[in-house]
């Protein structure tokens, strides 16, 4: 097969596609990639030499760019990991959110119906919206997305399932519990805190940190696409994920002991708003495709954090660029401040 994998600069994107290579060698990949601040050549370093690996750079929203790739590179399939992905980003600054998540995806569904291909698409548990203690996410859930991220996740969702129910194409999506594993742009959570942790600057959790997430290894999140692009029925979504979450602090605590670093280093800073509480899904559906996830989320916490303490030459020059900026705009407000735990 030759994949177009759009986003396989970022951090699930290049997880999937050392995964998919390593595991189908006589596939093509091309990744089809914006590079954007969070999509770095450096997250394939290993496989740029690969003969089976090649990278345009484009954007999802250029139809005649996507439209071209795909002909020119005999695609037949499109697995659609490019996004704007951080929730607190989509706070700051929403449009590009629309811009990527809705209107990218629905050029993607427009080269589809009109060459023919099959597209996969990578969604989140996020476009359930924050899930009431003791219910979990089936895939049949009403969405109820609640950050701007969340609502252009959940409007790409809807386009994939209208163009499959209008015009029969071949798509499926998978939806991602955190993930968490190498190459994750350091704005995010678990090599957030491991990155502050590691320099001995505070980690700022929001609120009192009672957030639950399912913090999910992202090679279980490669094997749960995997299983969808073999096993896995047109038309159809599919949960990925553990089925088990802990809170916040529970991670942090990870994260620190990991670390070997003290738990003076927590700062409680003011909530994100609109903070979803608690999502939980159930996998269930995937289960049922002889898919298991490998690592439990407290694994997959501490694996991804010992990561970072043995790859600093990967995000130590993302933590002195363009990062600082945004950092400063996101939390020094909050770390003057403090906030209620
Ligand atoms: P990421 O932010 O690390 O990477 C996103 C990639 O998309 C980058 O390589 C970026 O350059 C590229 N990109 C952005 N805009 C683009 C555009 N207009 N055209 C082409 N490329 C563009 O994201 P990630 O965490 O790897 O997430 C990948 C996908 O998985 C996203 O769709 C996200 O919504 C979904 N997801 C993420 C998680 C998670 O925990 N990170 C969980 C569930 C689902
Ligand atoms: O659930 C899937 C989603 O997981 C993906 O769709 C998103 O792309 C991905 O960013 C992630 O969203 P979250 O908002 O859950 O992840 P994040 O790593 O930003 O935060 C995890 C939890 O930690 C959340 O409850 C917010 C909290 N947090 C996060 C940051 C960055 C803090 O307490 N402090 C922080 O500084």
């Amino acid at each position: 097969m030759n994949l177009l994998v759009t986003g396989g600069c970022g951090f699930i994107g290049s997880n999937f596609v050392r995964y998919w290579l390593g595991q189908h060698p006589q596939d093509q990949v091309v990744v089809y990639d914006k590079l954007t601040y969070a999509g770095r050549r450096e997250n394939l370093h290993d496989l740029w030499n690969d003969p089976r690996l090649e990278l345009v750079v484009g954007d999802i929203g250029d139809l005649a760019l996507v439209r071209q790739t795909c002909q020119t590179k005999n695609i037949d399939l499109i697995v659609n990991f490019a996004a704007e992905t951080h929730v607190d980003q989509s706070i700051l600054g929403p449009l590009v959110f629309t811009e990527t998540n809705v209107r990218g995806t629905h050029v993607l569904l427009e080269v589809v119906r009109e060459l023919g291909i099959r597209l996969h698409h990578i969604s989140t548990d996020e476009v359930y919206g924050h899930i009431r203690d003791g219910h979990q996410s089936v895939e049949t859930d009403e969405l109820a997305p609640r950050s701007p991220y969340a609502a252009s996740k959940a409007a790409a969702d809807q386009l994939v399932q209208a163009y499959f129910i209008t015009y029969g194409l071949p798509v499926t999506i998978t939806r991602g519990a955190n993930n968490v594993g190498p190459y994750q742009y350091p704005e995010k959570a678990v090599p957030l805190f491991s990155t502050n942790a590691l320099l001995g600057e505070p980690l700022p959790v929001y609120g009192d940190g009672q957030q639950m997430r399912d913090y999910a290894h992202v090679y279980d999140h490669c094997t749960g696409i995997e299983t969808v692009l073999l096993r896995g029925e047109a038309g159809q979504v599919y949960n990925v994920g553990t089925g088990r979450e802990m809170t916040n602090l529970e991670m942090v605590d990870i994260v620190l002991t990991t670390l070997g670093k003290d738990y003076a280093l927590v700062k409680h800073v003011a909530d994100r708003p609109g903070h979803d509480r608690r999502y939980s899904m159930n996998v269930e559906k995937l289960r049922r495709l002889a898919w298991e996830p490998r690592y439990d989320p407290k694994e997959a916490v501490a694996e991804a954090t010992k990561w970072y303490a043995q790859n600093e030459w990967w995000w130590s020059p993302i933590r002195s660029g363009e990062f600082r900026e945004y950092y400063d705009r996101q939390y020094a407000q909050r770390l003057a401040e403090g906030g209620a735990q």
